[in-house]
């Protein structure tokens, strides 16, 4: 299976991966940053985890809580001759996160959206000192633009993106925001000019 059948196949079965445009920023900055280390909250079926490995020269540590998909990563690692280049963690990244004694260079944030709030302190003892975290649906749906109150069943995790963002722009010093896909922050820790750019 190459990359497209392998979006063909999460697609076919509602499995949520990587959108295209998405897709296109995370490559471009994988280039441009080249980092060394990567952590992935949220492996699904290993595709994001396999653009990760094949546009840069990193080592992907990748978390995952359900099991069947982390069997199937672990598959499409293989078929991709990735194996040697991944360290797959099964388990739930709210408490994996709080055993990781190693730091990464880049932080692909992929998981449950209602968490993210929680996990940023570990998350950002976690990213090098000049390192980039890059959160994938960060206006869930368009619902987390503007501080409309949310009047329905997402509401909590809707707030929490929210704060989330707000927590972020104070934590780094450079944060950008942007449109494409369901909404991209791209937080860096190192910037001698504080600044949040959004889209
Ligand atoms: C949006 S999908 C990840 C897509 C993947 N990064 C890609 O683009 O190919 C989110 C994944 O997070 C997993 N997940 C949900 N809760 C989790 C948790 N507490 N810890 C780790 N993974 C979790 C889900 O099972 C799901 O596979």
């Amino acid at each position: 299976m190459n990359l497209e059948e392998l979006r063909a196949y999460a697609e076919e079965r509602f499995i949520p991966i990587l959108r295209p445009p998405t897709e296109k920023v995370l490559i471009s900055l994988l280039k441009s940053e080249e980092p060394k280390t990567v952590l992935e909250i949220g492996t699904a079926i290993g595709y994001s985890g396999s653009v990760i490995l094949k546009n840069s020269n990193a080592h992907l540590t990748t978390i995952e809580l359900n099991e069947e998909r982390f069997t199937f990563a672990k598959n499409t690692f293989k078929n991709f001759n990735l194996t040697d280049r991944v360290t797959q963690i099964l388990g739930d990244a709210n408490i994996v996160i709080k055993t990781l004694d190693k730091k990464f260079d880049f932080i692909f944030l992929d998981g449950p959206k209602g968490q993210y709030l929680k996990e940023l302190p570990d998350l950002y003892k976690l990213l090098s000192s000049t390192g980039t975290l890059f959160v994938d649906d960060i206006y869930y749906h368009g619902w987390v633009k503007g501080d409309a109150y949310p009047a329905h069943k997402h509401r909590t995790a809707i707030l929490r993106l929210r704060k989330f963002i707000a927590e972020c722009k104070e934590l780094f010093p450079s944060l950008t925001l942007l449109d494409d896909g369901d909404g991209i922050m791209i937080a860096k820790k190192l910037n001698i000019n504080k600044k949040t750019t959004e889209y």
